[in-house]
């Protein structure tokens, strides 16, 4: 296990011009990461966080980026942990958002007033002014009807969203500081019950399969930067949609 020192009240660089800009609540079990991409004078919020993140996330991101550049918000979905600030960095930036069509439906119900761009099919793409491609994939019922993932094309990884979430007894920033097997259980515990079907589950790994991928950055958990094709074979041996099975014995 890589023993590796960070501080996680600071924006960490993952990749050159990419920062995790997410916060660790010690001793809680679930958190949320965001993600900023720096590509010349533009940057992309990738998932802000919820209202009661705001002020963290917001000050890491000035650590490292000038407001001005602050251009592009990605929501993966519609859910409030990823959402819910984005009407406050509406205040501090003109943004332009990304958001798969059937989520997009849901957004103007945390008072989201900026231009949106619906995104309804495989391989669209927000395209900075330089030419970098960020690319969405649709991933429906992964966990929501509208759920989408984003793939860097310049830095190979893949912003996974709750996809490889976790609900963690052990925290830390990389799945290879906490060791597979801890992390593997952490994931299941989240994978399982939130994620509809096998059928979603792999709809979504099909499309991923055909990308070469260096690090999958979820919006949950850890990042995982080693044996990516490993954690695939992974996700594809769980079971879903364990939901269903909750309360059948009236407990
Ligand atoms: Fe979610
Ligand atoms: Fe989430």
């Amino acid at each position: 296990m890589k023993k590796e020192c960070l501080d996680y009240k600071k924006a960490i660089e993952i990749a050159p011009g990419i920062y995790w800009v997410g916060y660790n609540i010690k001793n809680k079990w679930f958190q949320t990461n965001a993600y900023l991409v720096v590509e010349g004078d533009e940057a992309v919020l990738i998932d802000p966080g919820s209202q009661t993140d705001f002020s963290k996330v917001f000050t890491k991101i000035k650590s490292v980026c000038s407001l001005k550049k602050l251009k592009h918000v990605i929501l993966h979905h519609q859910d409030p942990d990823l959402c819910g600030s984005t009407s406050k960095f509406e205040t501090v930036a003109e943004i332009f958002i990304y958001v798969p069509q059937r989520a997009a439906v849901f957004i103007d119900f945390y008072g989201i007033n900026s231009l949106i761009n619906p995104i309804s099919q495989d391989g669209e793409v927000l395209e900075f002014k330089t030419g970098r491609k960020l690319r969405f994939f649709l991933t429906p019922y992964c966990h929501s009807p509208g759920a989408m993932v984003t793939y860097d094309e310049k830095s190979k990884i893949l912003f996974s969203s709750d996809i490889f979430g976790a609900f963690y007894n052990r925290w830390e920033l990389y799945a290879d500081m906490v060791g597979n097997k801890t992390h593997l259980e952490s994931v299941k515990s989240f994978m399982e019950p939130y994620m509809a079907s096998k059928e979603a589950v792999m709809n979504f790994v099909n499309k991923a399969e055909k990308l070469k991928i260096k690090m999958i950055c979820p919006q949950h958990g850890s990042i995982i930067r080693k044996d990516i094709s490993g954690w695939f074979d992974k996700l594809k041996k769980m079971r879903y949609g364990t939901a269903l099975k909750e309360g059948e014995t009236g407990l």
